[in-house]
């Protein structure tokens, strides 16, 4: 039977594709042009992540990011998408401990840049914000696992919810966000059969970032499957290109013909 033509994703569109088997393919996004060709390939979600803080900001934790900077990267996102749902991430300290101010990011967000959804890193103690979002008609996408705004908590990018007591709180969070909720919830480096376990018990979509196979759907940081950014090898990450050298080529191209003066050539003048 020939596939529906999705003329615009939506969070009803997504819980579709999970009650068919139909997996979800999510990347991140920050920028006008980039956004445009992951929309025109019919990527599913695009991600406004907060690892933009790293990839484009060039800091070493998502933590220095701020609300201006999210949304003027999300703004930018948004006009270059036509199809593709658009979730933004709540960056550090616009949200935690107080659901107030969780509502007034989040507007912001929808305000400013034209998205449609947030989301936010956490488990049970998010519940009241993810709660308060969702009365302004708000869709929220939980995170949980690997939650890199916590990374000084955690002291290590390892795997999580390896031992007991961290799976179960992990399985409490996730059905915590479903109840509050969600849409939608990310899981992060966590072992592929606990991930398994929690998408078949959940009836939300769940995609995953080094969490297997079995997850509803997988996102990937685009600098990261594209090759651009080169120090970060986790084994989840599968590079697709390697952006980084074909760029660097190009520039020694350009670099070259301009000292040999072979550029501009006659029919690249007026
Ligand atoms: O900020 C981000 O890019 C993310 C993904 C890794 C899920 O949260």
């Amino acid at each position: 039977m020939a596939q529906k033509i999705i003329k615009r994703v939506t969070t009803h569109v997504l819980h579709e594709m999970k009650l068919k088997g139909e997996k979800i393919a999510m990347l991140t996004a920050y920028d006008y042009s980039s956004a445009k060709i992951l929309d025109e390939a019919e990527i599913d979600v695009i991600l406004v992540g907060d690892s933009a803080s790293n990839v484009m900001a060039g800091y070493e934790t998502t933590l220095p990011i701020t609300l201006d900077n999210m949304i003027c990267y999300a703004a930018s996102v948004v006009r270059g998408v036509k199809r593709a749902l658009v979730v933004v991430d709540l960056p550090f300290g616009t949200y935690q401990g107080d659901s107030k101010e969780a509502l007034a990011s989040s507007i912001r967000i929808m305000k400013e840049t034209g998205a449609h959804a947030v989301k936010l890193e956490g488990g049970t103690e998010i519940v009241e914000s993810v709660k308060r979002i969702l009365s302004a008609g708000i869709p929220v996408m939980g995170h949980l696992g690997l939650t890199p705004q916590s990374i000084y908590k955690f002291g290590t990018y390892a795997v999580r919810a390896k031992e007991n007591e961290e799976a179960e709180k992990l399985i409490k969070d996730a059905l915590a966000l479903e109840e509050a909720g969600c849409f939608s919830v990310v899981l992060e480096k966590i072992p592929a059969k606990l991930a398994g376990e929690l998408t078949s018990k959940v009836k939300i979509p769940v995609i995953g970032i080094g969490a297997g196979p079995h997850t509803d759907g997988q996102v990937l940081v685009l600098h990261d499957m594209l090759g651009i950014t080169q120090s970060f090898s986790p084994r989840f990450l599968r590079r697709y290109h390697n952006l980084h050298d074909e760029i660097k080529g190009a520039v020694q191209s350009y670099i070259n013909d301009v000292k040999r003066v072979d550029f501009p050539n006659e029919m690249e003048q007026y």
